[in-house]
């Protein structure tokens, strides 16, 4: 039997992960979770779930201890506003500034992000 080369550690890596119950997480809040060796935000508001870095850019503060409403969570040490959806600095848009945003999925009762090795 031969080993099949698409199971290879690097293709794993950039899988979706479990990183919590549907629930654990209540509407219009985030939690911070460790994936991949990066450190994610993952919101759910709306009904919706998202994902972007935590560490706002500006200095470091968590962003999923933010406030979130239509879309944009305000990052608790500054204020400054990013898009919960893509990450983008809200208070400056034609900035390149922004956080890295990350695809979710619900699957069953677990919520999945896809995260690529940090
Ligand atoms: S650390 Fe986020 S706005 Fe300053």
């Amino acid at each position: 039997m031969t080993e099949n080369s698409s199971h290879s550690p690097a293709v794993l890596m950039s899988e979706f992960v479990s990183i919590a119950k549907t629930g654990d997480i209540p509407e219009g809040e985030g939690r911070t979770y460790p994936v991949n060796g990066r450190v994610i935000a993952v919101f759910f508001a709306d009904g919706k779930y998202s994902a972007i870095d935590d560490a706002c850019p500006h200095m470091g503060a968590s962003l999923s201890a933010g406030y979130v409403e239509n879309g944009a969570v305000t990052c608790p040490w500054h204020a400054w506003r990013f898009s919960v959806e893509n990450g983008a600095w809200l208070d400056s848009p034609k900035s390149k500034l922004r956080c890295g945003s990350y695809e979710v999925r619900v699957v069953g009762n677990e919520v999945q992000v896809h995260v690529p090795a940090g």
